[in-house]
């Protein structure tokens, strides 16, 4: 196991070579003509934008480093024909809100958990915690790269278009005041979210091995890990202290990869409940297009929280049992069911059908559900009254939008 691990260790090693090779190819494919301005060039360069948090700060900020980064304000105005409907701004603020949210938290567990390069903001990493993740999954450590980078991209582009079309960006800088983790490899910067003290809500589990169910008639749902839900738990190491004992190390790593899962499927269920409500064609373009990668992030973490290995964590009791055997196995914890069951959807007259659930509008989907339901995670615990006033009106707002 231990040659396994030092073997995924240096592949890492070796990817983030490859990684600089690219991002030197890249500079030199953003040195070519303006149109040629790469994928990547322009989201480093909004990358940039939020790392110093002028995002949000107006459009003008916003206008000028895309100028730097090729796209000129003019291009902008040829895009932005006609004003969005109250609704669409509403609704666009509020998925901003949670991509910001979302980019934290993927942020603080890249800097332990996930692969340093310059395409997202960097810790230096904690290799016990990584060693944990990678009982998971080999390649985790991308993973947790690749869907902080994805975060960072969907935040950045909902508010660059917000800006585009005169509507205001979002910025929660304000509230950037939860303390880092302590641990070697976090920096030492003024956090939106908790990851430390989680209540993880894990009957998303069970929800999408249901053939009979659906949270939009109703219905609730077991837990796979019940002692998730039942106190708070590090899904990051608080502090060196905490990378061991093995089993205390495997357990954070563990409660990691089902919380992935926990706000992944969030995302996967937001994106189509809100899109219910959008006028434009192009804003619809916009939710019909992001919302499916929260989803291909979802199945991917759905796949890996299946191998955390049964144990039990010494320093807490924390239980992670084996899905796979008595009382739990079968079509509702069996790990290797990750393809959504085809459930009962609109009527129970109707057959059956493999969806995303829930997706009623307003519903346990919607906009002020998310923020309740990442409220009950603890994701805002330390936050003041303020944050959480904030949010709730961004999140009535897009509950109230309807198709105009
Ligand atoms: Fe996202």
């Amino acid at each position: 196991m231990l040659d396994r691990l030092n073997h995924d260790q240096k592949k890492i090693v070796e990817c983030n070579a490859q990684q600089a090779q690219k991002e030197e190819i890249m500079t030199q494919n953003a040195q070519q003509p303006k149109h040629a301005t790469s994928r990547r060039s322009f989201l480093r360069k909004g990358l940039a934008v939020g790392g110093a948090g002028i995002i949000g700060a107006g459009a003008g900020a916003i206008g000028t480093e895309l100028l730097a980064g090729g796209i000129s304000l003019p291009a902008f105005a040829e895009a932005g024909s006609g004003s969005l409907t109250q609704g669409d701004v509403a609704i666009l603020r509020f998925l901003a809100a949670v991509e910001i949210i979302e980019s934290d938290l993927w942020q603080q567990y890249n800097e332990l958990g996930g692969i340093q390069d310059s395409e997202v903001p960097g810790g230096s990493g904690s290799a016990p915690y990584i060693a944990g993740l990678l009982v998971l999954d080999g390649d985790m450590s991308q993973y947790i790269h690749d869907n902080t980078e994805d975060e960072f991209s969907h935040m950045n582009f909902l508010n660059a278009y917000l800006a585009s079309k005169g509507a205001k960006p979002v910025n929660l800088d304000t509230f950037r005041t939860l303390p880092s983790s302590k641990a070697t490899g976090a920096q030492q910067i003024g956090r939106l979210t908790n990851l430390m003290q989680l209540t993880v809500d894990t009957s998303w589990w069970t929800r999408y091995r249901s053939s009979t169910k659906n949270p939009d008639f109703g219905d609730t749902f077991p837990q796979a890990i019940p002692g998730l839900f039942a106190g708070q738990f590090p899904a990051i190491p608080r502090n060196d202290g905490d990378l061991s004992p093995k089993d205390h190390i495997q357990a954070i790593a563990s409660t990691a990869g089902f919380h992935f899962g926990y706000i992944e499927q969030g995302g996967s269920s937001l994106y189509p409940t809100l899109a219910q409500g959008v006028t434009s064609l192009e804003v619809l373009r916009i939710l019909l297009s992001i919302g499916p990668v929260e989803t291909s992030h979802f199945q991917t973490w759905h796949d890996k929280a299946g191998n955390a290995p049964p144990l039990t964590d010494p320093t807490n009791g924390l239980v992670f049992p084996d899905l796979n055997a008595a009382p739990f196995g079968g079509q509702t914890f069996q790990t290797n069911l990750i393809m959504p069951e085809p459930t009962i959807f609109l009527s129970r007259k109707l057959p059956a059908v493999s969806i995303i659930r829930p997706t009623q509008i307003a519903g346990s989907g919607g906009a002020v559900a998310t923020i309740k339901s990442f409220t009950a995670d603890g994701l805002f615990i330390g936050q003041p009254p303020e944050f959480f006033a904030v949010l709730h009106n961004l999140a009535e707002q897009a509950d109230a939008a309807r198709r105009g």
